[in-house]
């Protein structure tokens, strides 16, 4: 199959966006953990996070879905069974990695696997972590999947600090913690998404955190919760990026996610000079949401610096169609963890971009794209994804921009984040084919 992204004249309208993908896969986890009765609503049902729910069908864990509301009943930070099969967590490293943590202080063993890009990322990064803890967790001579966990006698208490800017990490060290006797102290030089802090607040966990340290203390069980899951931010970056570098554009994406650990592309497009508006702000549990209204904008370049990086760290393909559209060079500072996302997205970013006539850089380890301004108009062309549902969705909106069309390979694996992405793209106007 090929996604085919068309010149697109204007995009106007308005859109609900499907559930955040990070917060779905820890509302689920938590609701397991709980006792009692939770129930989700707006819920992502991208195949990333419905291979976390089915693993967690296999652990034992009761769901089902009725009116477009998941009901999970929870047994408790113990209460999973073991799977007959391996757990399989396709193409998420969010899933397999809290579900590591997770796993590490149930009674018994564990194999998780996933897809050929899950399979080749690197797990040294939980297993070192949860190791110290005192999980008993191993995987191939390189650190990489499958991961074998077996039961140990007792998970400890830790103090760590991170060596990388890793909300996955992180967050399976507290799953890892919770029910504990003893508190789980982490230590971050770079803050990342908080979503486990808050989600563990809104269930009941005796949990302080800041932008640089989070301490879980002893929690003896999480409550069951009723949920509202917030729009996808990093969903609504790609339409917002679309409706910024085409003409004549107004958009309202609803009921967005707005953590603020997670909206720096935000305020990289308004020092663009992006014309974007937030109205309607309010709370879904810990989560604060709103509405963004996007008019389209003439684009100047920007400067992300490393500590910008862990908060649109998922953002930065988009980020880099927005710079191309804008008028100077863009300029991006340690962005090498790009290299171990769904596939190399540096690589990627580089040869699409190459194919679109822009140039990219690096001097003195900045990654560097010189924009071509709002009016630059490109010529067609066929584009690898990867199999990266963040690459795919990157060349379709800069196709929108395009004399012609991208084509776009291997398209289906959008369905790992955004399976509405083509449905809701072509409803606010970008004119987007299958073949
Ligand atoms: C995520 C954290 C980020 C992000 C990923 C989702 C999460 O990964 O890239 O898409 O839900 O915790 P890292 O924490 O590994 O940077």
């Amino acid at each position: 199959m090929k996604l085919i992204s068309n010149f697109s004249k204007q995009l106007n309208g308005e859109i609900n966006l499907p559930g955040d993908k990070s917060i779905s896969h820890r509302a689920l986890i938590c609701s397991a953990m709980s006792e009692g009765e939770s129930r989700i609503k707006n819920l992502q049902e991208s195949e990333d996070v419905l291979n976390t729910l089915e693993s967690l069908k296999s652990l034992g864990i009761e769901i089902f879905k009725k009116d477009n509301v998941f009901f999970v009943l929870g047994k408790g930070f113990k209460g999973f069974t073991e799977a007959k099969d391996d757990l399989y967590f396709g193409n998420s490293g969010t899933g397999l990695r809290l579900m590591s943590g997770v796993l590490s202080q149930q009674n018994f063993p564990s194999r998780l696997t996933g897809d050929d890009s899950l399979s080749k990322r690197p797990m040294k990064r939980i297993i070192d972590p949860l190791s110290k803890m005192g999980a008993n967790i191993n995987a191939s001579k390189e650190f990489t999947l499958p991961i074998n966990i077996i039961p140990s006698e007792t998970i400890k208490s830790i103090i760590y600090e991170m060596p990388i800017a890793s909300a996955q990490v992180k967050s399976s060290l507290l799953y890892a913690g919770l029910g504990q006797e003893k508190e789980t102290k982490i230590i971050e030089k770079s803050a990342t998404r908080d979503h486990t802090e808050r989600m563990f607040e809104y269930f009941g966990a005796n949990i302080s955190y800041t932008d640089s340290e989070v301490t879980l203390y002893k929690t003896d069980k999480f409550l069951a919760r009723d949920i509202e899951i917030p729009g996808d931010f990093s969903s609504a970056a790609f339409f917002i990026v679309a409706a910024l570098i085409s003409k004549d554009s107004k958009i309202l994406l609803k009921n967005v996610g707005l953590n603020p650990s997670r909206i720096a592309l935000l305020k990289k497009l308004k020092e663009m000079d992006g014309d974007i508006e937030i109205t309607n702000k309010k709370n879904l549990g810990k989560e604060p949401v709103g509405d963004i209204l996007i008019k389209s904008s003439y684009l100047k370049a920007c400067e992300v610096s490393s500590n910008d990086v862990p908060n649109l760290i998922d953002e930065l393909p988009i980020l880099f169609i927005a710079s191309s559209f804008a008028e100077g060079v863009s300029k991006f500072s340690d962005i090498e963890e790009l290299r171990h996302k769904e596939s190399d997205r540096l690589l990627a970013m580089e040869k699409g971009l190459k194919k679109m006539n822009i140039n990219t850089f690096f001097k003195e380890n900045i990654f560097c794209v010189e924009g071509k301004g709002k009016d630059y108009l490109f010529s067609g062309f066929e584009v690898e994804t990867y199999f990266d549902h963040r690459i795919a969705m990157s060349f379709a909106v800069a196709g929108t921009n395009c004399k012609d069309s991208i084509n776009i390979l291997s398209p289906e694996c959008i369905s790992t984040s955004f399976p509405e992405f083509i449905s809701l793209g072509s409803k606010l106007g970008c004119k987007f084919e299958t073949s």
